[in-house]
């Protein structure tokens, strides 16, 4: 159960975020969206249907494709008011040239997770049950991994053990690019035990971390990806 005045939003949300929201929040260019790409977590996001539409063979991972397509499809739509009753509860932590406002934001999600219960019915192949920091591909599986609004943003329940392993793990899938949004937690705080441990740890694996700043912004502060080349 969600309470809207906490610091936290409660039980992981299965939000869904669109292919325009995942452009603008890892600087995709057309050119990124090549190859196996790989969507973790992909909760109720239509990136993966979007991908594909684009002639992508993209996957999305999440502990919650467990469920039956229906089950999660039903779940996802229904997150959607959750996720809605968190940012206007907030309202004062979000920026809103992306979206307009608030409704805005909503039709978005909404539109969002009605493409993605459409795409898990139609192609449940595409969406694989997993977790991290243990994932079900092979090293070197993907050209592109994406990874938003699980680390950093859930500070108050994954330590920075889980977030190293985790980082590690996407590493091992990929072959190229590895992004990560956002680098705040759900209030939008800085994460100062995760992330410079998390930099210290891939500078150490020889992997070239950078914080690379962003043109959106939409949660205050979050206006940056984790970014590293996996090859
Ligand atoms: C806020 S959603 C993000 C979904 C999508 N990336 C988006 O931006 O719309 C967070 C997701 O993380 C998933 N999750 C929770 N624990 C996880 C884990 N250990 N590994 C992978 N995903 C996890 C949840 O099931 C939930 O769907």
């Amino acid at each position: 159960m969600t309470d809207p005045g906490s610091h936290s939003i409660g039980e992981y949300l299965i939000s869904s975020r669109s292919m325009a929201e995942y452009r603008a929040m890892f600087a995709l260019g057309d050119s990124d969206l090549t190859g196996k790409v790989l969507d973790c977590p992909g909760g109720g996001s239509s990136f993966t249907a979007s991908a594909h539409e684009l002639g992508v063979d993209a996957v999305a991972v999440d502990p919650v494709y467990r469920r039956s397509a229906a089950k999660i499809a039903e779940r996802a739509v229904e997150e959607v008011s959750r996720g809605s009753d968190w940012i206007r509860a907030n309202v004062e932590k979000f920026r809103w040239d992306f979206y307009g406002d608030p409704e805005g934001h909503q039709r978005m999600r909404r539109e969002s997770a009605e493409k993605f219960a459409a795409d898990i019915a139609a192609h449940p192949d595409r969406y694989r049950a997993g977790a991290l920091p243990r994932l079900p591909f092979a090293d070197d599986t993907f050209d592109l991994v994406l990874s938003s609004h699980l680390l950093f943003t859930y500070a108050d329940r994954l330590d920075c053990r889980f977030h190293i392993a985790a980082l590690r793990e996407l590493a091992r899938v990929a072959k190229g690019s590895v992004r990560v949004f956002p680098l705040v937690d759900q209030a939008g705080e800085a994460v100062d035990e995760l992330l410079p441990p998390a930099l210290v740890e891939l500078e150490s694996l020889g992997l070239r971390p950078r914080v690379q700043a962003l043109d959106y912004e939409f949660q205050c502060g979050a206006d940056a990806m984790l970014a590293f080349d996996a090859s």
